[in-house]
């Protein structure tokens, strides 16, 4: 299996555990560590809409609060249906949190429709000009 392979078939895995009973729009994520460590995140819906947490962030967020800093890519899966998915770019607030982690241009945002068909982009193609850490001095 290759890492593409490994990437999609974890963030289709984490795409079962996805609450969303109001979008039903379900989501899933698989973010690698450099080490090779791997983290999985689903969408967490609320009924009060505004709590709700995405894939992305989630699986961030696992992995930051284990004491993870370094990652290498995040591979994302996301659609309302089982049989077609379309690809699932995250959205500008999980765009803004890979920013505080990640090298723009090193990081790989990897979306998915399936294993076998899938687009690799930077960061940076995703979030070019993004405000970082360093720009505050
Ligand atoms: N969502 C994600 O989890 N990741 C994305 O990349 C886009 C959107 C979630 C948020 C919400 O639960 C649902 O998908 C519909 O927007």
């Amino acid at each position: 299996m290759n890492r593409e392979e490994l990437g999609i078939k974890n963030a289709l895995e984490a795409r079962k555990m996805s609450y969303a009973p109001y979008s039903e729009f379900h989501v899933g994520a698989y973010l690698e560590t450099a080490e090779g460590n791997g983290y999985r995140g689903c969408n967490i819906e609320n009924a009060a809409y505004g709590p709700s947490n995405c894939a992305e962030r989630t699986a961030f967020f696992k992995a930051i609060s284990e004491g993870k800093k370094d990652f290498s890519r995040i591979t994302i899966v996301g659609g309302h249906g089982e049989d077609s998915l379309e690809f699932c770019p995250p959205c500008g607030i999980c765009l803004q949190v890979m920013r505080e982690f990640c090298n723009p241009k090193e990081f790989e945002i990897i979306l998915a429709r399936n294993e076998k068909d899938f687009r690799i982009y930077t960061l940076e193609d995703l979030l070019p000009q993004g405000f970082g850490p360093e720009n505050l001095g």
